[in-house]
């Protein structure tokens, strides 16, 4: 599979996709720190599966590494946790020469990112993203950060790393619950891409085993490579990065109403991207047969998700009270047909409401 190029200029990287590309692992760390250590983090999921080999592989590839394994989930994405991270960093006397890699999924890389940003006021770093979410998001265009008691992700940094690993065998260990839910980022990026990635992620549904493996491989790819693309065009989310927020309105607002508890985040994204639709349907004038389509395909990916339970007036409220967006009114991305997201900003709570009771 190709490489995927994030065009930064001088901070511009490369994400492989495939399976076994772990085994470019060492030529990449050479690369990045020539003369400079190697600082593995670990999340202990991933080191339970996949962390005795990938430290064996590094040891007899490189010589000596400083390994640091730290238990992770949303509720420990937190300043305790990244202070854990730096201490252990600066007890180890790292400098800025050296490289500082993250191995796991989307919370570790989050952290682990953002310690990178601020120890010695920035060092390099890499990642192996081992989850179907953080392949096709946490992984790219260096957001990090960490969840503060007033929401998620509301302090941290962009910090771009200077490589990314998606190695496609790791998602074979994930549950199906995890990997399901990592299909909810994906679904959206086919709302927002269109055209061959919707039969994609229809036949993903109706295939046989042995021929799932090839169009999640062409799935991850052609999620990597749009967010790539736009995160070259707008890394600080000026405006065009915004529609990587599809569903994410609705989606981090039921997170919010349910205490984080019971979804997870790609599942809430799935049940906000039938919010975003209905919400098109209420204030463009979107192709309607093409629409229905792809709100066909996403009904089919929330018809297997756990029971919930959510309140339009507490989603209302929810999105409202959304402290990312500071003092500016609502800003939703809808579709104007799959392939062809719009940026609308102050929509009415009443037409809101209505998209919500759809929705949910
Ligand atoms: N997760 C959305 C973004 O990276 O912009």
């Amino acid at each position: 599979m190709p490489n995927v190029k994030v065009n930064l200029g001088p901070r511009s990287y490369t994400v492989l996709v495939g399976a076994g590309v772990t085994d470019k692992l060492p030529g990449l760390i050479s690369k990045h720190t020539p003369e400079g250590r190697l600082f593995v983090i670990y999340d202990s999921g991933f080191y339970a599966l996949h962390g005795h080999k990938l430290s064996k592989f590094l040891k007899s590839s490189i010589g000596k590494t400083h390994e640091l394994t730290i238990p992770v989930s949303e509720r420990l994405k937190s300043q305790k946790t990244l202070d854990q991270i730096i201490d252990y960093l600066l007890s180890e006397r790292i400098s800025r020469s050296d490289l500082i890699l993250a191995c796991g999924g989307g919370i570790i890389s989050d952290l682990v990112g953002f310690a990178a940003s601020s120890v010695l006021r920035g060092v390099r770093w890499g990642i192996v993203s081992s989850t179907l979410l953080g392949m096709v998001d946490a992984a790219i265009g260096g957001k990090t950060g960490l969840n503060h008691k007033q929401g998620k992700n509301l302090v941290g940094a962009f910090w771009q790393p200077s490589f990314v690993i998606c190695d496609l065998n790791h998602l074979g260990t994930l549950s199906d619950r995890h990997f399901m839910a990592g299909m909810g980022e994906v679904v959206k990026y086919a709302g927002l891409v269109g055209g061959r990635m919707l039969e994609d992620c229809r036949s993903f549904l109706d295939s046989e085993p042995h021929a799932v493996d090839k169009i999640t491989d062409r799935l991850v790819a052609q999620s990597v490579r749009y967010k790539a693309d736009i995160v070259s065009k707008d890394e600080t989310e000026g405006r065009l990065r915004m529609v990587l927020n599809f569903g994410h309105t609705f989606g981090h607002a039921i997170e919010r109403c349910l205490n984080y508890r019971g979804l997870l985040h790609g599942e809430a994204v799935l049940i906000g991207l039938l919010g975003a639709i209905e919400l098109s349907r209420l204030v463009r004038k979107p192709n309607v047969g093409s629409l229905a389509e792809y709100e066909q395909i996403v009904l089919r990916y929330v018809q297997v998700l756990p029971k919930r339970k959510l309140r339009t007036k507490e989603l209302i409220e929810a999105m409202s009270t959304d402290k990312k967006r500071g003092g500016r009114g609502n800003r939703f991305i809808l579709l104007d047909r799959p392939g062809k997201p719009v940026i609308i900003e102050n929509v009415s709570k009443q037409i809101i409401g209505r998209a919500v009771e759809v929705g949910s």
